[in-house]
Order: C-alpha cells, then sequence, then structure tokens
C-alpha cells in the first residue's frame, strides 16, 4: 500500500486515482474546482466514463480514495505525487504548461520528507527538466525528489479497461530509488514496463499519439483516392489491417480524429520539432489531410441537397467519438458550426453529449431521440458512431425525412442495403452504385 496523490480531478486524474485505488493505495485526489470536489465528495462522479463511477464509489467508501481541494494535505500526507493537471494547446499550437508550474511551486514549498513526482498530463519533451528546476527554487529546505514521467495512454470510453490491462506501462525516471518505487506501484497491473530517461518517456507519448493521428489521416486520404477510382475503402483498410505489421486498428475511414489528445498533441508536436529546428512535414500533412475532412463532408451534404442554406439537417451524434460525453475537439460540433454558418436549420441528438454541446450551440434544436432528427429534416448525417445508430428503425426514418438522404460520416451502413432501401445515402470512401 502506497500513500498517493493525484492533482487534477480531469479525465486522466479520476481514471489513475480509481486504478490505484482499486490496487489497494490508498489515494487522495485533489482539484482546485471546488465545486467539482464537493460534488464528488458526495458521490457525484462529473463526466461520463464507462465503469468509472462504480470503482469510485467502491473506494470512496472504503475510504481509499478521497477527495480534497488542498495541496498542502496532499503533499504532506502522500509519498508519491501524480500531476495529471490540464495542458491545453496556446494559439500556436504549443501546450500550456502553466497548471503543471503551479501545480509544481506548490509541491515544492511543502514538501517536508522525499517525494516522487510524477508528471502524467501530456508534456513536450523536456518539461520533466523544468519541473525539476521548478521545485528546486521553491524548496528552500533542500528536501530529497525525484521527477518520474508516466505517461498515460487511456482512451475515452474505454479509460477503466486501458488503466486495468494497458499494453506497456512507460517510465520515465533517472533515480534507482524511484524506479523501485514505480514499480512497485504497477506491480498489480501485470504489464510490461518501459524504463528509459525522462525525455524519452515525454517523447513515447507524443510520438505514439502523432502515429496513430498520422494512421487515421492516411486512410482518409486513400479514402478520397477511393472516391475518385470507384473503390471500397473499408475493403482497403480490411486488407491493410490483416498484414500484422500495419495491424487492423485505426483504420477507420471517416470525418477525422476529435477529442482532447489527437488534435492538441500532435499541433504540440509541431512546434516542439519546429523549436528544435527539425520542420515535421509528414505530420503537418496528417493535421492538414484531418482539416479537411469536415469540407468532405460538406461537399456529400451539398451534392444530395444542392444548396444548404435554408435546409433542415438532423445530425445523429455530438461527442468526438462513442460513449463518451466529451465533445473537446468534436469534429461533429465543427460541421455543424459550418452548417449554421452556411444558413442551415440544424436539429441534432447525441445519446450522452447534449448537455455539454448546448452552451456552445446556440439555435440548434436538440431532440430527445433520432426519429425526432429526422422528423421533416431535409437529410440526416451521421457523425459519431454511436451503437444505438446502428439498431436505428430505417424504414421509420425514411417515412420521417422530407427527402430520403442520409450522409454517413462514419460509414456505419452498408451502401447496397441503403440503395436498396431507397436511400440516398452517401458515406465515406465507398464504390458509388
Ligand atoms: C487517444 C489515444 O488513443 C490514447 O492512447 C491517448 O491517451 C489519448 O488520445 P482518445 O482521444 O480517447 O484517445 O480517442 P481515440 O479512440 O484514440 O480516438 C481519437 C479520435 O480519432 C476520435 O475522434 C475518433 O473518432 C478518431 N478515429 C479513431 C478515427 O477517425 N478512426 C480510427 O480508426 C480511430
Amino acid at each position: 500500500m502506497q500513500k498517493i496523490a493525484v492533482i487534477g480531478a480531469g479525465y486522466v486524474g479520476l481514471v489513475t486515482a480509481a486504478a490505484l485505488a482499486e490496487t489497494g493505495n490508498k489515494v487522495l485526489c485533489v482539484d482546485s474546482d471546488t465545486e467539482k470536489i464537493r460534488k464528488l465528495k458526495n458521490g457525484a462522479i462529473p463526466i461520463y466514463e464507462p465503469g468509472l463511477e462504480k470503482i469510485i464509489l467502491k473506494n470512496k467508501n472504503l475510504k481509499r480514495l478521497l477527495f480534497s481541494t488542498n495541496i498542502k494535505e496532499a503533499t504532506v500526507s502522500a509519498q508519491i505525487i501524480f500531476i495529471c493537471v490540464g495542458t491545453p494547446s496556446r494559439h500556436d499550437g504549443s501546450a500550456d504548461l502553466s497548471a503543471v508550474q503551479k501545480v509544481a511551486q506548490e509541491i515544492a514549498r511543502n514538501m517536508k520528507e522525499y517525494k516522487v513526482i510524477v508528471e502524467k498530463s501530456t508534456v513536450p519533451a523536456e518539461t520533466g527538466e523544468k519541473i525539476k528546476h521548478t521545485i528546486e527554487m521553491n524548496n528552500p529546505g533542500g528536501v530529497a525528489f525525484d521527477v518520474v514521467s508516466n505517461p498515460e495512454f487511456l482512451r475515452e470510453g474505454s479509460a477503466m479497461h486501458d488503466a486495468f490491462h494497458p499494453d506497456r506501462i512507460v517510465i520515465g525516471v533517472e533515480s534507482e530509488r524511484a524506479e523501485k518505487i514505480m514499480r512497485q506501484l504497477y506491480k498489480p497491473f501485470k504489464a510490461p514496463i518501459v524504463a528509459t530517461n525522462i525525455n524519452t518517456a515525454e517523447l513515447i507519448k507524443h510520438a505514439c499519439n502523432s502515429f496513430l493521428a498520422t494512421k487515421i489521416s492516411f486512410i482518409n486520404a486513400i479514402s478520397n483516392i477511393c472516391e475518385r477510382v470507384n473503390a471500397d475503402v473499408e475493403k482497403v483498410a480490411l486488407a491493410m489491417g490483416l498484414d500484422t505489421r500495419i495491424g487492423k486498428e485505426f483504420l477507420q475511414a471517416g470525418i477525422g480524429f476529435g477529442g482532447s489528445c489527437f488534435p492538441k498533441d500532435v499541433d504540440a508536436f509541431i512546434y516542439l520539432a519546429a523549436q528544435k529546428g527539425y520542420d515535421f512535414e509528414l505530420l503537418k500533412a496528417a493535421r492538414k489531410i484531418n482539416q479537411e475532412r469536415k469540407d468532405v463532408l460538406l461537399k456529400k451534404i451539398e451534392e444530395a441537397l444542392w444548396i444548404i442554406k435554408d435546409k433542415t439537417i438532423g445530425v445523429l451524434g455530438l461527442s468526438f467519438k462513442p460513449d463518451t460525453d466529451d465533445i473537446r475537439s468534436s469534429v461533429a460540433i465543427d460541421i455543424i458550426k459550418l452548417l449554421l454558418y452556411a444558413g442551415a436549420k440544424v436539429k441534432a441528438y447525441d445519446p450522452k453529449a447534449m448537455e455539454k454541446a448546448r452552451s456552445q450551440l446556440k439555435g440548434v434544436i436538440f431532440c430527445a431521440n433520432p426519429y425526432e432528427v429526422a422528423r421533416k429534416s431535409d437529410c440526416v448525417a451521421i457523425l459519431t458512431e454511436w451503437q444505438e445508430f446502428r439498431e436505428l428503425d430505417l424504414k421509420k426514418i425514411k417515412k420521417l425525412l422530407r427527402q430520403p438522404v442520409i450522409i454517413d460520416g462514419r460509414n456505419m451502413f452498408e451502401p447496397q442495403q441503403m440503395h436498396a432501401m431507397g436511400f440516398v445515402y452517401k458515406s465515406i470512401g465507398r464504390r458509388r452504385k
């Protein structure tokens, strides 16, 4: 059993705190947002993440997981302190590390004995060195400490599964003492551990996310060519993925990647490379392809409806991917904004994300279900591949629509079947009728 503090009760912080409490540690999770902590103390979980609530409530009842707004208390009581605060993008693409620095300063001022300070927030290479320097500057007593980089690879929607069954655990560590503590902490997770220096660990995180983002842009570029030569991107992806060197994951063509990680991390990695004198053209191209995905979808709507102005467009899906209520950098939200700008009336439905989307999408009519969305709309555009949409009564949708048009940005249905049902059905990178 270790005494742990987790600073930052966002996605990464809450999942980390829950997983470490579940494996028997005593965890104090801290956030400066008093309202969030008040809710968590009362058992209300601020995000929707399958399985998270159950584990938080269980460990809260066992008194292994506590919540606080007080970094001082956390620093004094814990030996291992995880920094899980946000690192948002600045306008130039670089990561805003001010929250990380503030937390490091507060930890330093309250350290009375040896601590392991673990950066889990996604940060550019060389941040660990800056954290170390910050702590030294703010810790006049010269208390011993180690900084560790321990990047997180969890995916929203399957974060709990990813936390308990990681493909690997990366530990950037530069002292034997800290390495021993971290290895011990992660023993119950039974995953291969890659131990390396701090800069390498930080780089691994950016390299992984950038690679996956590039893989998505690659298949999206292939889908553009498929559309031009009447080929089928789903079959291309299937055959490519069966090659074990390529692998089948992250080859789903669509409207592009969004979310709180990929767009931000791609920007930050391009920025870091440029700062160090390297023009990361490959990654810039992946970003450009991704930015163009919105136009690809809009063009499909235009092809079907001719003029967008004054048309009613029904949108299914607002979150950046299924099984989450997260709309950060959601391509669906961007597309809706473009549709509104073009003068369309938009009706929308999402199983989980409507509450969060409401404040961002003024003028959109939010509906109670997909059928309400379809009623008297000129087309339905599917922007997030929720399982619920696969089970739609398509005959009913067709009756409710003004025109039987479905624009499928996530390739959820079979074109032949849709055409046979009488739909004008446009999807991504698939063969024409
Ligand atoms: C990602 C990484 O997967 C995770 O390891 C990291 O820690 C955080 O960033 P996440 O943002 O939760 O996780 O979602 P992910 O499932 O990776 O999807 C990201 C985006 O890519 C989504 O918008 C999704 O729709 C899109 N995507 C994913 C595709 O368009 N095609 C694919 O084949 C896969």
